[in-house]
This record gives structure tokens, C-alpha cells and sequence, in this order.
């Protein structure tokens, strides 16, 4: 059965190598006081720094800015732009870099909207209703979370040691520059991280059995199939335009609300993987390789076999006359294969300064106390079996 659903996408994307000429125009559509928020400094780096203050000045808005955002944006972060919002009554927010940027400049927003702690947005308990928010433009700089065109973010509390998301339509950015050149200096290793995130975002609606949706089912095996092809390419060749352009577009279409198409289930390696940034403080795309390889293999069984046989036949080529159990399991170890040996990342937890000290709490913050009623059920000991897995 393919479930009702709403298809509701509103931001503006402005694709390509000479767009930011419109950025003045864009934000002067939301007022005049502006708050850029960036990162530890790659936007000057790469020059991109002084192109959109240019851009704000010739517009003759007013610019603030908030600098040194987190990768795994921390909530600190998110409580200082907040309370800039408030004192200095900005209109709109800029967000310039990857996902962590853009994502605590949403908690930002709607944090500047309301009298309490931004956490309280995040807190499970809470849950802070999210009435209004701060309207944001985004400039992505690193082609992985899909944060420029979808409702979500994801931020770390050190002193709780929980990582937690939130999504709300309210957030979502209302226009975003997408420049494939502003991606020429990502490195090969976060190249490979974002590569993992798209791939995962994908992975996590694709292997999903509420219905079939033939239709989507086929994107999302043409997007997976854009990720493995130009994902090297990047790596070798950083400012090969083609495939900066490729991943960019695909990174955003992966989790802006599309593929979902109406299925219900819930995401299985992400809440798994927000446990291992909580406390390791590691990449989220890594942990994600990680994990999904794993996670395949635990969930598979006769009932979800069929699943398998069509993304290894469709999107590795596998040969289809070979027998089902064994296509399936090559499907893995192709996706392995693609994470480990193309992409370079590393394969096991020891690898990344894991161990299973914390495995218990982690799976049990993961399930929420509860079950996490992914493409397989999965409850706290499954988890944790699933991060042992992960030990070699
Ligand atoms: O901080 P700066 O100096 O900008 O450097 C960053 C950072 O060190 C660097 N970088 C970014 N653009 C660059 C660049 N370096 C050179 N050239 C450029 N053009 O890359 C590093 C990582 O940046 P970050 O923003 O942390 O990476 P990413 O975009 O992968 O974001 C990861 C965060 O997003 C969350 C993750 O959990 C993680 O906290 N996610 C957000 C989602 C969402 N909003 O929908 C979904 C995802 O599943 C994910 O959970
Ligand atoms: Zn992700």
C-alpha cells in the first residue's frame, strides 16, 4: 500500500557557479539586519568569505556575524546565536558551510522566536513546540546532510552527552546557493564522509518495506548509482566540476522529503550513529559506514531478502540468475567494498577509538528506551549486537 502523502519542498535552490549575484536580492527580501553564522574558518579559506560580505554590503544591509560553529554543532553555539538574534533584532539568517553550520543556525532561528533554552527544542522530555522561526538562506560548502533543503537538525549537548535532532517545517531553509566550485577544496576524507551520509539517507528510506513505490524506488537507485560514480572522481580529482555538481544536487535531493514518498518507517543506522558522535565526537558519515554494512547484514533474512537482490542487481550490477541469498550477501559486501577499499574509510570501532564501554547506554539512547521500528524492530540488545559487529 503507498500511504498518503504531502509533497511540500519550498526553497529556492539556486544551482551553480554564478548565482551569488542574487544573494543581496534574496536577502533583502527578509529585511535588512542580517546574521551570517560559519565555521572554524574554511569560508575564508576558500575566498567565499569576502565574496558574500561584498554581496551584503553592496546590498546595503547590515551585517553580524557568529563564527567557530562546531563540527557535531554544539548547543552553546546554537544559545550564542540566539541570543545575537535577540539583542541585535536581525531579520534573517546566512548560513555559509556544511551541515553542521546550517543545522545550528535553524535551532538559531527558532530559538530567537522564544524566551526558553534552544535545548528545550531538542530535549526529548520537552519538545518544545517550534511556533515561528527566523527565516534562513543557506550556502553550502560540503555536499553530504541535504540541511539546505530539508526540515531537520541535529545538535550535540556535551553536558549530557546526547546528540539529538529535531525537525520542523519551519526551518527549513527558504533559499539555498548550491555552487559546485564552493566544494573543489573539501578533502578527500569529508569527500568520502559525505558520500556515506548520502549513500545512508538513501539506504535508510530505500530498505523500507511499508510498500512498494516503484517510481522513487528508481531514483533513489539512480541517485545511489550518482554517489558510487562520482564519489572517487571527487576524491581524485577535487575540482572536477561535473562531479562536485553531481553529489551536490544528489546530497540535497536524498533527504529533502522526496523519496520518502509516504513511508512511515522509522531510520535505523542514524539513531544508532548520533550515539557514536554523542560521545566520540567522530564524523558523522564515517560512523555511518560503519554501521550500515552491519546493519545489512543483521536485518537480513529470507522475509527481507527481496530487498537485497534489488539493489544489488540495480544498483551493483549484480549477476540476477546467481541464487537470491547469494546476491544479497554480495550486495554487502559490494556496498563494504564501495565504503572500506573506494572511499577509504575505515571499517571497525577500534579504528576510530571505540570500545565497548559505553555500548549499553549508546543502544539504549539509540532505541529510546523502547524499539526502534526500522526495516527490521530493533531493541536494545540488537544494538548492541549490531555494534559488536562493528568491533572487527
Ligand atoms: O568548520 P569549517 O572551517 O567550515 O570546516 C568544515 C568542518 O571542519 C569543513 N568544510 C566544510 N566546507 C568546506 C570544508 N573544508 C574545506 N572546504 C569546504 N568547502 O568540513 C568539516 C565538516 O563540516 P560539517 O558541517 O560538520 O559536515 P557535514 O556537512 O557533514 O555536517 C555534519 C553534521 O550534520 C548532521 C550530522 O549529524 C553532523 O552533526 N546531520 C544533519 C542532517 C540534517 N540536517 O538533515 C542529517 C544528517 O543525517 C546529519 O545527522
Ligand atoms: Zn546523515
Amino acid at each position: 500500500m503507498i500511504h498518503d502523502f504531502i509533497y511540500d519542498i519550498p526553497v529556492r535552490i539556486y544551482f551553480g557557479r554564478d548565482q551569488l549575484k542574487n544573494l543581496g536580492a534574496e536577502l533583502k527580501r527578509y529585511g535588512t539586519r542580517v546574521l551570517m553564522t560559519y565555521g572554524g574558518g574554511s569560508i575564508k579559506k576558500i575566498g567565499l568569505y569576502d565574496r558574500v560580505v561584498k554581496e551584503i554590503r553592496d546590498a546595503g544591509l547590515e551585517l553580524f556575524e557568529l563564527s567557530g560553529i562546531e563540527p557535531n554543532p554544539r548547543i552553546d553555539s546554537v544559545r550564542k546565536g540566539a541570543q545575537l538574534c535577540k539583542e541585535n533584532h536581525i531579520d534573517v539568517l546566512l548560513a555559509v558551510g556544511g551541515g553542521s553550520t546550517i543545522d545550528a543556525t535553524k535551532i538559531m532561528a527558532a530559538g530567537a522566536c522564544v524566551d526558553h533554552d534552544p535545548w528545550d527544542f531538542l530535549d526529548i522530555q520537552k519538545y518544545a513546540p517550534i511556533e515561528k522561526a527566523l527565516p534562513i538562506i543557506s550556502i553550502l560548502t560540503l555536499s553530504a546532510t541535504g540541511s539546505e533543503m530539508d526540515t531537520a537538525a541535529v545538535i550535540s549537548n556535551p553536558e549530557t552527552k546526547d546528540k539529538l535532532g529535531r525537525l520542523d517545517p519551519a526551518i527549513r531553509p527558504k533559499v539555498s546557493f548550491l555552487d559546485p566550485t564552493n566544494t573543489f577544496t573539501v578533502s578527500a576524507y569529508q569527500t568520502a564522509c559525505g558520500a556515506a551520509d548520502i549513500m545512508s539517507h538513501i539506504i535508510e528510506v530505500y530498505f523500507n518495506f511499508d510498500e512498494e513505490f516503484y517510481m522513487l524506488d528508481c531514483v533513489m537507485e539512480g541517485l545511489m548509482k550518482t554517489i558510487i560514480r562520482y564519489a572517487p572522481i571527487a576524491m581524485r580529482e577535487p575540482d572536477n566540476y561535473e562531479a562536485r555538481a553531481n553529489l551536490m544536487w544528489a546530497s540535497s535531493w536524498a533527504i529533502n522529503g522526496f523519496i520518502l514518498g509516504g513511508k512511515r518507517k522509522a531510520w535505523s543506522c542514524h539513531p544508532m550513529e548520533h550515539e557514536l558522535s554523542a560521545i566520540y565526537d567522530i564524523t558523522h558519515g564515517l560512523g555511518l559506514a560503519i554501521l550500515t554494512p552491519r546493519w545489512m547484514e543483521y536485518c537480513l533474512d529470507e522475509t527481507r531478502m527481496s530487498k537485497y537482490v534489488q539493489f544489488g542487481t540495480n544498483v551493483f550490477g549484480i549477476d540476477p540468475t546467481l541464487a537470491p541469498m547469494e546476491i544479497a550477501r554480495k550486495s554487502i559486501e559490494k556496498l563494504s567494498d564501495f565504503l572500506f577499499n573506494t572511499l577509504q574509510l575505515k571499517r571497525t570501532f577500534p579504528e576510530v577509538g571505540i570500545d565497548r564501554t559505553h555500548f549499553a547506554v549508546m543502544a539504549r539512547k539509540a532505541v529510546n528506551g523502547g524499539t526502534l521500528p526500522g526495516f527490521k524492530p530493533l531493541q536494545q540488545a540488537d544494538v548492541e549486537n549490531i555494534f559488536e559487529m562493528c568491533m572487527k
